[in-house]
């Protein structure tokens, strides 16, 4: 039996920009885990998978089309890739991730499945091609996903990540700590890229224009954070881009609330990350506040606080 891991992800910046040709700073979160255990089934009992969070089993064949559950479409994906017919194996999963959290849990899931499937079969897939079909799977959840969820978690580093270019890794300038919150809310990315999405089909100049800021942000941010900036100029650039997130509709009361918490207690910055409406949030913060500030956050209603360090 041997067991294959994926971490989290969270964006930094960009968000929803990224969609559009912007870029976006994105990180692995290694605190929270999907795992994929694969053991071995009795001959002719062909491929299962097990899920820890559901407690259903699904079976993996290759004739039903495009099946309408993920797993069972990431797996046919290796398969055929590999064009392998399915083995006699259990693919036993469970995750720490917070499904609909801004995570990036379904790439996580994804990833940490075709790990385990493919090693199984005697052909490990190397990051290139597991980033590419774990792409492929997220378009079943997302529609039009940008890939960063897929490259970070995949590549398990940090990436200053453009649509359809290589993904670079950039150099982080000085050690920075942030608080990541759950807003205990879930929500669909799905709908609030499809939301963007209109709003950007009816009026071009204006949702473009924020857009473009948005990228601006990006760039800036990096350039700081690969200098060692201050960090008061860094989370000056989070609460921007949080409020031209607000502008294409993609926070929430609830969200907005909880960045004021953060900010309030002494934090740098606070933003919503990954596709909003819900999910999660992340502020940077001077290490000695972040229990008062995750106090905080825990007080305005966030769900779970964790500390992660950009290093
Ligand atoms: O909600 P998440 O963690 O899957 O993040 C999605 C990021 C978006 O920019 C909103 C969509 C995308 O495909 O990049």
């Amino acid at each position: 039996m041997e067991t294959y891991s994926a971490p989290a992800k969270i964006i930094l910046f960009g968000e929803h920009a990224v969609v559009y040709g912007e870029p976006a700073i994105a990180a692995p979160f290694k605190a929270l885990q999907a795992q994929v255990t694969a053991m071995p089934a009795p001959p002719g009992s062909g491929l299962s998978i097990i899920s820890a969070a559901s407690g259903l089993t699904l079976h993996v064949s290759l004739d039903d089309g495009t099946p309408d559950d993920a797993l069972v479409y990431a797996a046919q994906l290796v398969l055929k890739a590999l064009d392998k017919p399915p083995p006699d194996l259990t693919l036993a999963l469970r995750s720490s991730i917070p499904i609909g959290g801004g995570f990036g849990s379904s790439a996580a899931v994804s990833t940490a499945l075709m790990r385990a499937l493919s090693a199984a079969l005697g052909a490990p897939l190397s990051g290139e091609a597991l980033n590419s079909l774990v792409y492929e799977a997220e378009r079943l959840h997302h529609g039009t996903p940008s890939g960063v969820d897929n490259t970070v978690i995949v590549y398990e580093q940090p990436v200053y990540f453009v649509r359809g270019t290589p993904p670079e890794t950039f150099r982080i300038g000085a050690p920075l700590t942030f608080l990541v919150a759950d807003s205990g809310v879930s929500a669909s990315t799905r709908e609030t890229v499809s939301d963007v999405r209109q709003l950007y089909m009816r009026d071009q100049a204006r949702y473009g224009a924020i857009i473009g800021e948005i990228g601006d942000v990006v760039r800036t941010a990096r350039a700081l954070i690969e200098s060692g900036g201050a960090p008061r100029e860094l989370g000056a650039l989070m609460n921007a881009n949080h409020d031209l997130l607000r502008a294409l509709s993609v926070s929430s009361a609830h969200l907005d609330r909880l960045c004021a918490a953060a900010r309030d207690s002494g934090a740098y910055g606070a933003k919503l990350s990954g596709g909003g409406r819900g999910g999660s949030l992340i502020a940077l913060v001077e290490p000695d506040l972040a229990p008062s500030i995750a106090a905080a956050l825990r007080s305005a209603g966030a769900a779970q606080t964790w500390l992660m360090q950009l290093t």
